[in-house]
């Protein structure tokens, strides 16, 4: 994000941990605005007075590899509330008179924190009748306590877990409050921003769109951009905040692969172009599609295909446009998170996973992705701010290979339509017994075996279909849902009394891992 020049905020100093989003989420959700900077790129200017609490990430480094890190210790000597966290707190440590070394003890995981004295910073941070544990992920530790500082609290292999200068604001904590594997670390960042730094709200959804919105306008000045417009959360937020910040100058391509849910291609259309007045070009390429699958059942295979072939046509309305100079996507945070660091780095790789398989290098255009600092339930909060429907912005995700990589084996136009219907059904009981928005993703699959029924005195021949139905919290790791037994047999009914082609129903109960949530 660019420097906000004229806000209060806490500068979240990033030493490249896999965490640093995690802090500036929490930070979000208590109405502060916050900015991440990378170690690499601060400079003692950007601690201005608008900074009222500085917090130092994590990060896989050690204090004694002086030459992998650069960091200025001016930048917290200036009287500001400092929070150091994990590699942040070693720091903090050292640069105050304090010693690090490698632990003897590595703590990977949970850990009963026990308190030494009272601090502003644990004020209802410690549970009252059970242990309060808290989350590690260190191998150094602070071995001496910095001149001046006094031990808040200890694990059995942290003598030093939480540590505090209370005259000059500085805090030091081994373990990791912005994981909700921690009790109550949210109680202490709440006190670090409101007790320590005495930070006001200023950070709404209101606020993120308005700032994403010129963070558009800033980038991508007067030129035009293309979006990839699948009609999920993710691509539906992106347009409506691209129509928002430039308009006419936006043109989404919305490609029916032939392989989208039933209506879907209906429903994109009148909601984009209809409703939301957006630039729509609908690309109907359903026969090219179809006709490039034939006879492959590869599921890698079936990827490439989809993936250049959705370049292709990119390329080819790219071209009719003309001097279009961005393309926009709707990655997460999630999709990069395991990319270095996000502020650090020059450009943010695309997993061909997740988007359209090297588009923008073969393209040449610049990429537009206004949401790769938000996880899913802040953009479905985003997209309520922006007047999307509810529909919308509780749909479960629908990969860009679409109902392909639910249909292994051989892709036919028979098999489509079948599943088409089933996943129809499936979908539409969810909503009917008001269990839609207590799943995270839901689907039909068809699978390429058939076999033996009897329906009425005739015996039947026909394929498998499979539910999958999982919760989870941002696709990473998954559970399936547990139906009650009435609901799942009145869908399998339902789905082989009016779908001719299946005769039998199975419900995957795999977790992930080991499974994927799709199934190719
Ligand atoms: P897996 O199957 O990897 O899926 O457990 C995790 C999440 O990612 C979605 N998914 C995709 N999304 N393009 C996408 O846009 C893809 O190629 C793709 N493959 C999987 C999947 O639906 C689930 O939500």
């Amino acid at each position: 994000m660019s420097l906000e020049k004229s806000t209060d905020k806490i500068l979240i100093i990033d030493f490249g941990s896999q965490f640093t989003q995690l802090i500036a989420r929490r930070i979000r959700e208590l109405g502060v605005f916050s900015e991440i900077i990378s170690h690499k790129k601060i400079k003692n200017k950007d601690n201005n007075n608008y900074v009222k609490g500085i917090i130092l990430s994590g990060g896989p480094l050690n204090v004694y590899e002086i030459n992998k890190y650069s960091f200025d210790k001016k930048i917290i000597e200036k009287g500001i509330p400092v929070l150091g966290i994990c590699f942040g707190h070693q720091i903090l440590s050292k640069v105050n008179g304090g010693k690090v070394k490698q632990s003897k003890h590595r703590e990977f995981g949970l850990a009963n924190i026990n308190k030494r004295k009272n601090s502003l910073l644990t004020k209802k941070f410690f549970n009252n009748k059970k242990k309060t544990k808290v989350w590690m992920s260190h191998a150094d530790q602070v071995s001496k306590l910095p001149k001046n500082f006094n031990v808040v609290a200890s694990t059995n292999n942290s003598r030093f877990a939480i540590i505090e200068n209370k005259k000059k604001k500085l805090y030091g904590v081994q373990f990791h409050p912005e994981v909700t594997h921690t009790d109550n670390g949210k109680v202490l960042i709440k006190n670090f921003l409101f007790s320590i730094c005495k930070i006001k709200k200023n950070w709404s959804p209101k606020d993120q769109k308005m700032k994403l919105i010129k963070n558009i306008r800033d980038q991508v000045g007067v030129k035009k951009v293309i979006c990839a417009l699948s009609g999920g959360v993710d691509s539906s937020v992106v347009a409506q905040l691209l129509n928002k910040a430039i308009g006419k100058k936006l043109y989404c391509i919305f490609v029916n692969t032939g392989m989208l849910r039933k209506n879907e291609e209906k429903q994109v259309v009148e909601t984009f172009k209809r409703k939301l007045k957006i630039n729509l070009i609908y690309v109907n390429a359903e026969k090219e599609f179809i006709k490039r699958l034939t006879n492959i059942s590869d599921p890698e295979k079936k990827r490439k295909i989809i993936g250049n072939l959705f370049i292709k046509i990119f390329e080819r309305y790219a071209k009719k446009i003309k001097d279009v100079k961005f393309l926009a996507q709707g990655t997460l945070y999630p999709d990069i998170i395991e990319s270095k660091s996000v502020t650090g780095s020059k450009t943010s790789k695309i997993k061909s996973h997740h988007n359209v398989g090297g588009l923008p290098e073969k393209m040449k255009l610049k990429l537009v992705e206004p949401l790769k600092f938000l996880f899913k339930d802040e953009v479905r909060k985003l997209g309520l701010e922006l007047n999307l429907s509810k529909e919308i912005i509780s749909r479960h995700p629908f990969p860009g290979p679409g109902l392909a990589i639910r249909m292994p084996g051989f892709i036919t136009k028979e098999k489509i339509n079948i599943l088409k219907e089933a996943d129809y059904y499936f979908i539409q009981a969810l909503k009917d017994h008001g269990l839609y928005d207590k799943i995270w993703q839901a689907y039909a699959a068809l699978l390429p075996v058939k076999t033996v029924g009897v329906m009425g005195d005739n015996r039947t021949y026909e394929y498998l279909c499979l539910l999958r139905a999982i919760t989870s919290e941002d696709g990473m790791t998954a559970d399936f849902y547990e139906f009650k037994k009435s609901f799942i047999q009145k869908v399998s009914n339902k789905i082989v009394n009016s779908i001719r082609g299946i005769n039998r129903v199975v419900y995957d109960i795999t977790s992930k891992p080991p499974s994927t949530i799709e199934l190719e």
